[in-house]
């Protein structure tokens, strides 16, 4: 079998999905790639590491002919909120990186790219309630319009350059991350049991109504695995699924973390860039062509999430005091 990469391997995504795909496969067939964020010490002493910048085409050669790539994770990016503020770096990691990464790896005879989009490929003119797997998307956000390029040139590559492309749609992500994040608009869902655990409050961005759909990581985990390991004869979509395992507003989540931290209180002071994105975004998804061809199916709800979000969060921070 041939190695597995992941780039980005630092993000919140990558800090869960090396682990998790070192499990399945072994621990040396996954080579972790960071580039400015220094990689964790879990993922760097589960296996091989390596620094690749995915602006440099030659770099990410280099990396498949050195490690026997056949499969990519490519998981760098410059998230939602960030983008809009360094225009010129979201550019080329989100859309040069992209096409590099595909390009060497149709040149190298790579197998298999999984190259994750976001609901933020979808815009203002979208029906948002629930979202349709194929519909209208207008983004006007640059991270959104690099994803939708992505997209598109997922199923081009999959469809007329022989290159197995995959990706999904995912909604904001709740995970136990070891530091708090910055760049992403749907953060303020992992920023809040930061505040609940070590404050017992929290300042939230967005208002107290803005409905988004989100994923606890394990379940991302299982449709990033799940995606790249499905049948390519029953796929009809390619790098575009939607999918769905629960939407929320941030009143709501304050609410089921105050039925466990009685004393738990929320503000707001709303950012208006990440308020704007957030309305520009679905509230729910339609995910029944994930469902029906490749059987995606989450497992966690917000109660679930919750539960285990701040039993992980107290272990975590009390281990970092
Ligand atoms: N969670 C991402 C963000 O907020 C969207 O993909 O930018």
């Amino acid at each position: 079998m041939k190695r597995i990469l992941v780039t980005g391997a630092a993000g919140q995504i990558g800090q869960d999905l090396v682990p998790a795909l070192r499990e399945r496969y072994g621990s040396d067939m996954v080579v972790a790639a960071g580039h400015r964020k220094p990689l964790p010490g879990s993922v760097i002493r589960g296996g091989p590491t390596t620094a690749v910048d995915v602006t440099d085409y030659g770099q990410i050669v280099d990396t498949i002919r050195k490690y026997g790539i056949g499969t990519i994770h490519h998981l760098s990016t410059i998230l939602s909120a960030l983008a809009e503020q360094e225009r010129q770096r979201g550019h080329e990691v989100n859309i040069n990186g992209l096409y590099n990464v595909l390009e060497a790896a149709h040149a190298c005879g790579v197998e298999r790219v999984v190259a994750p989009s976001s609901i933020a490929a979808f815009g203002p003119e979208t029906p948002r309630e629930p979202t349709p797997n194929d519909t209208i998307q207008k983004p006007n956000t640059l991270y959104g319009i690099a994803k939708v390029f992505g997209e598109l040139l997922g199923n081009y590559y999959s469809t007329k350059v022989g290159l197995d492309v995959r990706g999904l749609r995912l909604p904001g992500i709740v995970s136990c991350m070891d530091q708090e994040p910055t760049a992403g608009t749907t953060d303020y869902a992992v920023l809040i049991f930061f505040g609940a655990i070590r404050e017992k409050r929290y300042t939230c961005f967005l208002k107290p109504d803005t409905r988004l759909p989100m994923m606890y990581m394990p379940d991302a985990i299982k449709a990033i695995i799940d995606l790249a390991e499905a049948d390519f004869a029953r796929l009809r979509h390619h790098a575009d699924f939607n999918v769905a395992a629960m939407s929320f507003t941030p009143a709501e989540l304050a609410g089921a973390i105050r039925k466990r931290i009685p004393e738990f209180e929320m503000d707001y002071e709303i950012d208006p860039l990440r308020q704007a994105i957030a309305d520009s975004w679905p509230r729910s998804l339609d995910d029944s062509a994930a469902r029906r061809e490749w059987g995606w199916e989450p497992g966690y709800d917000m109660d679930g999430m919750v539960d285990d979000m701040l039993d992980k969060m107290r272990k975590k921070l009390q281990k970092a005091d």
